[in-house]
């Protein structure tokens, strides 16, 4: 089957599979490799997120938006994630001991997580149902495999890159 910018949600999915690991760490009480494997996630969201406001987002003006999701609306998802997460990695960098007071800080930041993973589900939703729909009707089929070929695999390559912590997680 032809390439789709579809294809992006499963960049998504692996988003989402670090973070979970993310918070794993910090369940075992592994701060500092749960701060290496958030940091590891900031990164790849960044890089992510740089591919849409670089490479797709003009071509959904080009093209023409749909009605329900403007530009604007992916932007102010976007400033708005990067922001949670750099609050997040303070908080996660701050964690420091073994006794009641850092699990407790623990748990207070798995509720600052929650809303974060709330919007970036919104996010997902908007990019499907909008952003990656609207290039999948409207843009042919060679600049589609070659634009998604190029965030896909820079994004892998990063991720290649970034493996160290995330192994390490997966081994708790
Ligand atoms: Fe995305
Ligand atoms: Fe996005």
């Amino acid at each position: 089957m032809a390439t789709r910018f579809g294809r992006l949600l499963e960049i998504h999915r692996e988003l989402d599979e670090v973070f979970l690991l993310h918070a794993e760490c910090l369940l075992q009480g592994e701060h500092g490799l749960g701060l290496a494997v958030l940091k590891g996630y900031r990164e790849l969201l960044l890089l992510h997120m740089e591919h849409e406001e670089r490479q797709l987002l003009p071509l959904y003006v080009t093209v023409g938006v749909a009605p329900r999701f403007p530009v604007v609306l992916y932007g102010g998802q976007h400033e708005k994630l990067r922001g949670m997460l750099d609050a997040l990695v303070v908080r996660v960098a701050a964690l420091e001991g073994r006794g009641r007071a850092v699990r407790r800080a623990v748990l207070g930041i798995f509720d600052q997580e929650t809303t974060f993973k709330h919007l970036s589900e919104h996010h997902d939703a908007a990019e499907r149902d909008g952003l990656f729909a609207r290039l999948d009707l409207a843009v042919d089929a060679e600049r589609t495999e070659a634009l998604v070929s190029r965030c896909w695999d820079e994004w892998w390559a990063r991720r290649g890159a970034l493996q160290g912590p995330i192994l390490e997680a997966q081994a708790l």
